[in-house]
């Protein structure tokens, strides 16, 4: 009898280890975020992930909902709506472009639409859209499109 009492104790010893390990190899073998979520039930928010000032992402978010369409999501002029144009919208991601403008001009062009800089009316009017706020955010936005010595 304690023959075999001293069996089971010695093979539940052996066992532990193996079975210890066994978790913690499907521990790590999840991703930081399923960890979490696996735990928690949540993912906590992640360290940022963006550069951008508060008033910045705020462009990019307005940039994307109004502009994207015709600008393309990251200012390549190749939104959906760009192929039919008469006028190719403006390359926000063209340095030597965007370094023509000043941002009172980049300003008054989104407010008041490509005809108030001479340029086409295809380029609309935003400002009963948008807030002066707004198109301030979407000018510090913009000007972080084109990267110098890029295009
Ligand atoms: C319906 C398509 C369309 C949408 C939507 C649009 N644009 Fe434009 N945009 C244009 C076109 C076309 C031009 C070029 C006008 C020209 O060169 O005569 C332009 C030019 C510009 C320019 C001037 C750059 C330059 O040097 O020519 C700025 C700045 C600009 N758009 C910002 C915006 C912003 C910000 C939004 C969103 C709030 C926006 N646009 C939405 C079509 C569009």
């Amino acid at each position: 009898m304690i023959r075999y009492g001293l069996i089971l104790i010695f093979c539940a010893v052996l066992l532990f280890p193996v079975l210890v390990l066994k978790g913690c190899n499907k521990q790590s073998s999840l991703s930081s975020e399923e960890y979490q979520s696996e735990r928690t039930g949540f993912i906590l928010p992640q360290k940022h992930t963006t550069n951008l000032t508060r008033e910045k992402q705020r462009g990019q978010g307005l940039y994307e909902y109004y502009c994207a369409l015709c600008h393309g999501k990251t200012g390549e002029a190749d939104g959906f709506n760009a192929f039919n144009m008469s006028t190719q919208p403006a390359k926000h991601t063209d340095a030597i472009l965007m370094g023509t403008l000043s941002d009172t001009q980049i300003q008054l062009i989104i407010r008041e639409g490509g005809s108030a800089l001479g340029r086409s009316p295809q380029m609309p009017p935003w400002g009963g859209v948008l807030t002066d706020q707004e198109i301030s955010d979407l000018t510090d936005y913009i000007r972080t499109l084109a990267k110098p010595g890029g295009n």
